[in-house]
């Protein structure tokens, strides 16, 4: 396959992931062309040098007009569990807090209720339905969080839903066990046994290979640091590989444990302090922001985009898709709220969405840049230039999406 005549091939350039002014070079080839064979991209370069492939091409696609960037990839999503909770709409707009409706036993824990109730094949529909949106939009590797079901048998049921959908869909899903998500109501007054439970299906998981992060709710009025660390090193010994939701509505030092963990990734942010930046920075985590779900908590503020890459954090984007905090399959949803939220810059904004995004889940030697050697998974956008693109808001910009070297969506 040879796409030629690319108006602006955002290429992401580089196997790591970036910070500081690096962020703001993707590394743009204006009039590019991309050769592909089978699914890997083995050549990459500007003008007409496309021309002496023309003999062995079996599909030849104009780039003219076109913006044409890695496949994008969602970083943090809770792709997996059953219903939709647009009840708590209204409470929100009366300005009922998150955490508030989570106490009352709505939020996470109905979700939780419902995803129990599901069998593994109602899991595995209602998120393959998720999964089509999201490749119509762009993404082609997604990451998929269990912890929804606080249970061993549902978390393992969730996890198995990402195992049969990362065989059966074009979009790879990797798994993350998220065992400390919410406390269940009947632990309430026993935070120490529910623990010990979460602990104790660390080994069952890493034993049938059904994740390969670990992650946590680190939340005033969810979980503490120390229940945080202990549950994250625990997963440590089984190889599994730690992850924090932290810092997402108040200043709780997560950002500071995912740097005493060595986590690969630090998520949401939003009240990050100036020390877990640092944190952050020296310890080499990647700062996965979730602007659609600031915007959607309605907090008045989004995490500090600008600091962090100025102080040498790498950052990605995801959706966070979720039913309470981000209804949404949408990258292109995040470039609106990243660019308008958070003054990122749209080069910022495809390295967050693409290369970084593959750091923060160790996938970046194989995907997450177009260059010789990586995985084909691309994207085509009608759209003439980068800016053009998060510029023009609110509609699906997709032209063609190429997975694994397949057109699998054609506009
Ligand atoms: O990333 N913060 C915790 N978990 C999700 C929300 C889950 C839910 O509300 O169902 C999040 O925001
Ligand atoms: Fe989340």
């Amino acid at each position: 396959m040879i796409i030629k005549e690319i108006d602006c091939l955002v290429t992401c350039k580089g196997s790591h992931k970036k910070t500081r002014g690096d962020m703001n070079d993707a590394h743009i080839i204006e009039n590019g062309y991309i050769i592909i064979k089978d699914d890997v991209i083995v050549e990459v370069g500007q003008g007409d040098g496309y021309k002496k492939h023309l003999n062995d091409c079996d599909k030849l696609i104009d780039g003219k007009g076109k913006t044409v960037t890695p496949g994008l990839i969602d970083p943090h999503t809770h792709l997996v569990y059953s219903g939709s909770r647009e009840k708590e709409l209204p409470l929100k707009l009366n300005k009922v807090g998150y955490i508030e409706i989570l106490n009352a036993g709505g939020g996470i824990l109905s979700t939780v209720e419902n995803t129990k109730k599901a069998s593994l094949q109602d899991l595995v529909n209602e998120s393959k339905t998720r999964l089509d949106i999201m490749l119509k939009y762009g993404t082609t590797t997604v990451e998929s969080k269990s912890g929804y079901g606080l249970d061993l048998e549902t978390e393992l049921k969730m996890l198995n839903a990402n195992k049969i959908l990362n065989e059966s869909h074009p979009i790879d899903v990797v798994s993350t066990f998220m065992g400390l998500h919410a406390l269940p109501a009947e632990f309430k007054n026993d935070r120490k046994e529910f623990l010990k439970i979460a602990k104790k299906m660390i080994p069952e998981i890493a034993n049938k290979n059904l994740a390969e992060f670990i992650d946590c709710f680190c939340e005033d009025g969810v979980f503490s640091v120390e229940e945080c660390r202990e549950f994250l090193e625990e997963g440590k010994k089984f190889n599994l590989i730690p992850k924090v939701h932290g810092d997402e509505v108040e200043p709780m030092g997560g950002a500071e444990l995912a740097g005493e963990v060595k986590a690969i990734s630090a998520e949401h942010l939003i009240a990050a302090s100036d020390d877990g930046i640092k944190a952050l920075a020296d310890n080499n985590v990647v700062a996965v922001l979730l602007p659609s779900t600031a915007f959607y908590l309605m907090v008045g503020s989004f995490a500090r985009a600008r600091d962090m890459i100025e102080n040498g954090v790498a950052v990605a984007l995801a959706t966070d898709c979720n039913p309470g905090t981000s209804p949404t399959e949408s990258m292109q949803a995040v470039m609106t709220f990243a660019a308008f939220g958070m003054r990122m810059f749209p080069e910022e904004i495809i390295n967050a969405m693409t290369i970084n995004a593959a750091a923060a889940i160790n996938r970046e030697r194989e995907i997450g840049s177009i260059e010789e050697n990586k995985k084909a998974d691309i994207v085509i956008f009608n759209s003439k230039n980068l800016n053009y693109l998060i510029y023009h808001f609110g509609v699906n910009a997709v032209d063609k999406v190429i997975k694994d070297g397949k057109i699998v969506v054609e506009n």
